[in-house]
């Protein structure tokens, strides 16, 4: 294995690049569409309720783990406890975390299409009014889709080529802020528009008659996917943290940066559907088919799309990249590759078996086993069941196997303090293992 470990630049350097991995497609693009079909409101305030109780423990966990075990998100488990085989959390992450970029470079693409196209004033100018009918088109041609992943995966690989402090953290530096102005930019306008109260009242006044245990799985999931947990990210980022970084506070923030932006790309998102009188519970096209009709009907359209597309191209960017290099701290560690090759490497193989992904909507679209496309089953085996799966084993390392006052010992270096450890302590030995397991024999209908 490889001793010389990379080391973030800066605090702040590592805070906004944890918070770009947990930023993502999963705020702009997934969070408003289950949050419609969960039933606004009522849902929103779930999915709360998790990322306080099971996210931000779990989070601060992750991170003690990888700043003590110093290694990739598996053997930084071994470390801690080489006599157990407690590693296989890490390697359940990383198998996960390899399949969600599968997929999520396809629909990463798709957003730095759409981009391009409105940045060039091709989107908007369509002559198919129906943009319904281009956005099927595009994603079910036979090659194109694979070259938009192809270049979203060239982008992302030079970027974590170059390093943890030349690569991830520099980009994130420049990238993040940029993306916290645009979002508030377009927050404003589309708060101004009329009509805009109904939708806001969709989104913050609960109503519970429509929360089933669906919803709640649901909303579970997206907690999960959302803040990037029991992928081994925060493992891998917290690897490269020094002693004296807070982590509880770091956490802290991290969470509230990902909340904060869901909940701006809900202010954007549903006051525009009310506004032009959209289905809020459209599901996952909302993103890409109903606001290029709401910018069409908007003055100064064409500037508003080119900068919502930037938005989320640059949110999915920052993801990918956090995506990549877990698999790429295993693979240069593991295998003792120089970090340039174990690069290329893994988004090579990423793009490979990522490519059915692309084109389950095209040409694979009937190549499916129980109703799933390919696409559907590694969204659906990753993010709903390796997840939540390796958030149990998680939890149960951390309150069991590593001990929570070892956690507590790893957190309070150098004069940082581990306020809430008697609540944490709880809630990651006791509340949370059951409430993993109820969750989970609900979804599979044993109880
Ligand atoms: N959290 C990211 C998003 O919301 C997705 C992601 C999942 C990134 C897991 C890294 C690991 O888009």
């Amino acid at each position: 294995m490889i001793n010389t470990r990379e080391e973030w630049g800066t605090r702040l350097g590592f805070m906004l690049a944890a918070a770009g991995s947990a930023i993502g497609l999963g705020n702009i693009w997934r969070f408003p569409f289950v949050a419609g079909e969960g039933g606004g409101a009522a849902f929103v305030l779930i999915y709360l309720g998790f990322v306080l109780l099971i996210g931000l423990p779990l989070m601060i966990g992750e991170i003690a783990i990888g700043r003590k075990g110093r290694a990739n998100a598996m053997d930084s488990y071994r470390a801690i406890r080489p006599e157990q085989p407690w590693h296989v959390t890490g390697l359940l992450g990383i198998v996960s975390n390899f399949m969600i970029l599968c997929f999520y470079s396809v629909v990463a693409g798709w957003t730095l299409y759409y981009f391009i196209l409105a940045a060039t004033g091709r989107l908007l100018t369509s002559t198919k009014s129906n943009y319904g009918e281009a956005f099927g088109s595009f994603i079910s041609h036979p090659f194109a889709p694979v070259i938009w992943q192809s270049l979203l995966m060239i982008i992302v690989s030079l970027i974590v080529a170059k390093g943890v402090k030349q690569g991830i953290e520099r980009w994130n530096n420049i990238l993040m802020p940029v993306l916290f102005v645009l979002l508030l930019v377009l927050a404003v306008r589309s708060l101004t528009l009329s009509g805009g109260g109904e939708g806001l009242a969709f989104f913050l006044r609960p109503d519970f008659s429509s929360v089933t245990s669906t919803v709640v799985l649901a909303a579970l999931g997206q907690a999960f996917f959302s803040l990037s947990l029991a992928t081994g990210l925060y493992v891998t980022y917290g690897s490269y943290c020094r002693t004296n970084t807070h982590i509880p506070a770091n956490a802290g923030g991290i969470v509230f940066l990902d909340v904060l932006v869901a909940v701006i790309a809900g202010l954007i998102i549903f006051p525009a559907v009310f506004h032009f009188g959209i289905d809020p519970g459209r599901g996952p096209d909302l993103v890409f088919v109903t606001f290029p009709a709401i910018f069409s009907n908007m003055p100064l359209g064409g500037l508003f799309a080119a900068l919502f597309f930037f938005c989320v191209f640059l949110a999915a960017l920052t993801s990918a990249i956090s995506l990549l290099e877990v698999v790429v701290a295993y693979v240069h560690e593991r295998w003792a590759l120089r970090r340039v090759t174990a690069t290329w490497l893994a988004g090579l193989v990423v793009l490979l078996v990522g490519l059915p992904c692309a084109l389950s909507f095209g040409p694979w679209a009937d190549a499916t086993l129980l109703d799933r496309t390919v696409f559907d089953w590694f969204d659906f085996l990753a993010a709903s069941v390796l997840l939540p799966f390796a958030g149990l084993l998680l939890a149960l390392f951390l309150g069991w196997g590593w001990k929570p006052e070892q956690v507590k010992a790893e957190v309070e270096q150098e004069g940082v303090r581990f306020q809430v450890f008697p609540l944490w302590r709880m809630l990651i030995r006791y509340v949370i293992p059951v409430a993993l397991v109820i969750i989970f024999l609900q979804s599979i209908g044993l109880i």
